[in-house]
């Protein structure tokens, strides 16, 4: 049996017809930029998430590069994330010069561990970063509550997890400004770069949607340095599609993560837990294994691809040397660095294909 890991071309023949008709639309309109597709893509991710304002953007980095513009986040403030996370969270906080503080995150949930937050907090301290990893919200109560006592802005990085819930409610719909990135393989994916940024303060939106258009609130008047951060009208065309089918996909998403959870089943494997009061977009389904790297091996031999995110920690990358961490510094992320291992997940997997990676991987890790 041949896995795919993210079924993106299954996934376009089902939807080929409506997604044809979608491109076609635009580009027989010619309204390439800034056409009437993103505005009603606005309307409905507001309308799926709850959210006062969506405004989508160029991808999931630039995402957060409007949030933190928009709460004036400048050189020299320091802003606390996890360091264990895809480089965008805190390559963009050095990108505007201000300070990434890790603090580690929870072995259970992978998540950034609250309790470590406020030994981290300065005077310089001026936002709190949690990501929603692998599509899982963090604990975003606590997170808000000490960012209250402090007086710190919460931008939640949720570039993984658009659709899932915190105590009900989108993590789009939470913290200052949530964002959201739509790369191919997200849970929900355009055909290229794509993103947005949620709020319901309609005077950061506002800022925000301005960034966008090079700071701009009258065409060649900029009231801001912003940056050349919109999405496209045909990828808006084809996430509006994407979109409508998106519930019944991410039900699916997390069936399949339920069998998962079920049919795994060797003690050699720690299965991902999901808190009680959250739901998972599950942009990852992803187990931690000793000897990790061997089983990756032997799971490609049987036609399963996995995918190791992350296999280093933000803070023993090269580009953040000069912020003068060392192994050690944080210990969960280093652990579950060499450990995590990513199983092929979306909405298209079939029953016999999760059935057999089931299979080789109870077989595998037993080794
Ligand atoms: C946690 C996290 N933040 C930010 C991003 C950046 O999103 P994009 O690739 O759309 O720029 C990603 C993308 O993988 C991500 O996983």
């Amino acid at each position: 049996m041949k896995i795919d890991f993210a079924n993106l071309q299954y996934q376009y023949q089902l939807y080929k017809s409506e997604i044809d008709e979608a491109i076609q639309a635009v580009l027989d309109k010619s309204n390439y930029i800034m056409g009437e597709e993103i505005v009603q893509l606005e309307k409905g991710l507001e309308e799926f998430t709850g959210v006062n304002h969506a405004i989508s953007c160029s991808n999931g980095t630039d995402a957060l590069l409007l949030a933190m513009m928009a709460l004036d986040i400048k050189a020299g403030d320091e802003i606390i994330t996890p360091p264990f996370t895809f480089i965008a969270t805190a390559e963009t906080i050095a990108f505007l010069g201000a300070i990434p503080v890790f603090v580690d995150v929870d072995e259970s949930t992978y998540n950034i561990n609250v309790s470590k937050i406020e030994e981290k907090i300065t005077t310089k301290t001026k936002a709190i970063m949690p990501v929603s990893l692998f599509g899982q919200p963090a604990d975003l109560d606590e997170v808000q509550a000490i960012a209250n006592q402090h007086d710190l802005k919460v931008i939640i990085d949720g570039a993984q997890s658009f659709g899932s819930t915190y105590k009900g409610t989108s993590d789009s719909n939470l913290g200052d400004i949530s964002t959201t990135s739509f790369f191919p393989a997200k849970p929900l994916g355009c055909y290229g770069d794509g993103g947005a940024v949620f709020s319901n303060d309609a005077e950061l939106a506002d800022i925000m949607r301005q960034l966008r258009t090079h700071g701009q609130n009258k065409r060649y008047h900029h009231k801001y340095i912003g940056m050349g951060g919109r999405l496209d009208t045909i990828q808006a065309a084809v996430l509006n599609v994407k979109l409508k089918h998106y519930k019944k996909d991410l039900a699916k998403r997390q069936k399949v993560a339920k069998i998962y959870s079920q049919k795994l089943q060797s003690h050699d494997i720690v299965l991902p837990i999901i808190q009680k009061n959250s739901t998972s977009a599950w942009a990852q389904y992803s187990i931690l294994i000793k000897q990790r790297d061997k089983v990756q091996d032997q799971l490609k031999s049987k036609g399963i691809p996995t995918a190791i995110h992350y296999p280093m920690p933000l803070h023993m990358q090269a580009c953040f040397n000069y912020l003068g961490y060392q192994l050690g510094d944080f210990p969960v992320s280093e652990k579950l660095s060499k450990e995590i291992l990513s199983l092929p997940m979306n909405a298209f997997l079939q029953d016999k294909e999760i059935e057999y990676i089931c299979i080789q991987l109870n077989r595998v890790s037993l080794m």
